[in-house]
């Protein structure tokens, strides 16, 4: 049976007697300057550690230190160790592949999107896929998503009453949401208010998804229920939010880099505290990671002038507190679990060591523990075993999706015959098809603005787990696909008949095995070869996450056809094959 409580009594009994001397801590960190998130000031003092917990911090010194490791932190300062609030570990990185990375600079609790796991294992593997996490030296939490953010063919057989009850009543599960699928909660969606309501008895947060939502929608999605929000773009979307009453995450994301104008916003419209604010990464594509994780949002928040310590506490004690995590992590503080950064300076959030649940996992700058593999049995990687027929390629339609930006899309129609093998590199119309991983429909139009010269790019990145298919020429298109294919998953990118680029997604067709650095460079390499070939806008990941993700305005393609988002209608349906 899973330990509730992470010390047992007899634990707790020695933990009194370290400060009573009849037992010894086995850690003291001597002399540093620590955060004291309660008094909101640096102290200089002593942190007693006992394997992972704190046991005391404070100007008194342990009476007894036998065996006792004594580390002289004179001139160092100590702080929480970061929480990332709102990943989503599928973004070609995988939970593990992402956390490990993480921890270098400091980033050690997690608290994570469910989707991918319940889209690509069986559903009822995904729950106990998610207890291996709860041992490793890292914090996981997780959120329960309520509904799936694309048009899913079969949605409610994912999303089932059992299934959200289960999930909701794990103790590592923090929060019921991302909630994208709101307007369908304000058309009376009673289901979906159940749930809210579920997750509220169980002393879980609603995490909204909220963007350019009105005040009035924003006051009758904190009376649904709905807690906090991480989509305000603007200082002015911030303070609305914060004025209804909601917890606000301030985004700093590759595609919505917006900290330095909401940090600016916020003080322009008179903000005079920043620490009941809170920041994310929002699952950002790998590259972003290169200059850090949480660490980079508070650097970039000290930049702004925001008080140190309000930086810190944006991505470490706020988060606690808010999530009702604060008796056991996110201060320095006796009793709390032993996660800490211990930082050169007060205002260079980078640590030179790291320790996870009394783990070290950096040391003077370098690594000193690695997460153990993950056991990735519960998602089967991509198995295809049906063929793409020359007679799915069939393009000729009206209506095609044109890209406005990385992610935005808007219909537009098709001007020409796109009944033919290969279309001219004069424009920047593409084909694209999305087909079921299973092979039992497809969906094909053509996609403007992705680029101008590509033979074909497939991927089983999608945010349905669905395959999409991109490009200029149908011989590249049908090799890419045999590629991606042979790999059990992935991203193929094919010309004149060679593949120039492959990222294999071997964990469920979606997610990388190798680690972050190695992700970080195939992801450079594909955008580099898709730059070359057209492709104008600078995140090709989000761009095939959100093709299919109906919470994006104006037109996507899903598995149940290319899809109006406004107008929730389906213009063409998938075709059955
Ligand atoms: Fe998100």
């Amino acid at each position: 049976m899973e330990q509730r409580y992470p010390w047992k009594i007899q634990q707790l009994r020695h933990h009194t007697n370290i400060l009573d001397g009849t037992a010894a801590p086995t850690l003291v960190l001597k002399n540093a300057n620590y955060l004291n998130s309660s008094l909101k000031m640096w102290q200089q003092g002593n942190i007693w550690i006992h394997q992972d917990r704190i046991i005391y911090t404070g100007s008194l010194f342990p009476l007894n230190t036998n065996n006792c490791e004594v580390i002289d932190m004179t001139e160092k300062w100590i702080v929480p160790g970061y929480i990332e609030p709102h990943v989503h570990p599928f973004q070609l990185y995988n939970p593990q592949s992402f956390a490990d990375y993480a921890s270098q600079t400091g980033t050690t609790t997690f608290i994570q999107d469910n989707l991918m796991l319940l889209l690509l294992s069986n559903k009822k593997k995904a729950l106990p896929f998610i207890q291996q996490f709860k041992s490793l030296p890292l914090s996981f939490y997780w959120w329960a998503r309520l509904d799936a953010q694309t048009e899913m063919a079969e949605e409610e057989h994912i999303f089932t009453n059992g299934e959200i009850h289960d999930w909701l009543d794990d103790s590592s599960v923090l929060l019921a949401g991302e909630l994208t699928s709101w307007p369908k909660l304000i058309e009376g969606d009673d289901l979906i208010l159940s749930w809210i309501q579920e997750a509220k008895l169980n002393q879980k947060r609603v995490e909204g998804h909220l963007p350019g939502a009105s005040e009035k929608t924003i006051a009758k999605m904190a009376l649904l229920g709905v807690t906090g929000d991480h989509e305000a773009m603007t200082g002015a979307e911030a303070w609305s939010r914060l004025q209804q009453g909601l917890a606000v995450t301030l985004r700093h994301s590759s595609i919505r880099p917006d900290l330095r104008k909401l940090i600016n916003e916020l003080k322009e419209k008179g903000l005079k505290s920043f620490d009941q604010l809170m920041m994310t990464t929002d699952g950002s594509t790998p590259a972003f990671y290169r200059e850090g994780v949480m660490d980079q949002l508070i650097a970039i928040a000290i930049e702004e002038g925001v008080d140190p310590i309000e930086a810190y506490h944006m991505a470490s004690y706020t988060i606690a507190r808010y999530y009702q995590l604060d008796h056991m992590q996110g201060m320095i503080a006796t009793g709390r679990i032993a996660t800490l950064n211990v930082l050169e300076d007060s205002r260079q959030p980078t640590p030179v060591s790291v320790m996870s649940k009394g783990v070290w996992m950096k040391k003077d700058g370098i690594r000193t523990a690695q997460l153990p593999e993950t056991d990735w049995t519960s998602i089967p990687p991509l198995v295809i075993d049906w063929e793409l027929e020359d007679g799915d390629m069939q393009f000729s339609m009206p209506c095609g999706i044109e890209m406005v930006n990385n992610v935005i899309t808007k219909p537009y129609s098709i001007q020409f015959d796109a009944s033919r093998d290969e279309l001219s590199t004069e424009h920047d119309e593409c084909f694209l098809m999305l087909i079921d991983r299973y092979g039992k429909w497809r969906m094909c139009t053509l996609l403007k603005g992705f680029a101008q010269n590509i033979g074909a790019l497939v991927s089983s990145f999608s945010s349905s787990g669905d395959i999409i298919i991109i490009g200029k020429r149908k011989s590249d298109m049908m090799i890419a696909f045999n590629r991606m294919k042979e790999l059990q998953g992935g991203i193929v990118v094919v010309d004149h008949g060679e593949v120039i680029h492959e990222i294999a997604l071997a964990i469920g067709g979606v997610m990388s095995t190798d680690n972050m650095e190695k992700v970080m460079d195939l992801e450079a390499g594909l955008k580099e070869i898709l730059n070359e070939r057209g492709y104008g806008h600078d995140d090709p990941v989000y761009t095939l996450l959100f093709l299919s993700s109906t919470h994006l305005p104006y037109i996507r393609i899903t598995q149940r056809g290319l899809y109006e988002v406004k107008k929730k209608t389906v213009l063409f349906p998938t075709i059955m094959r």
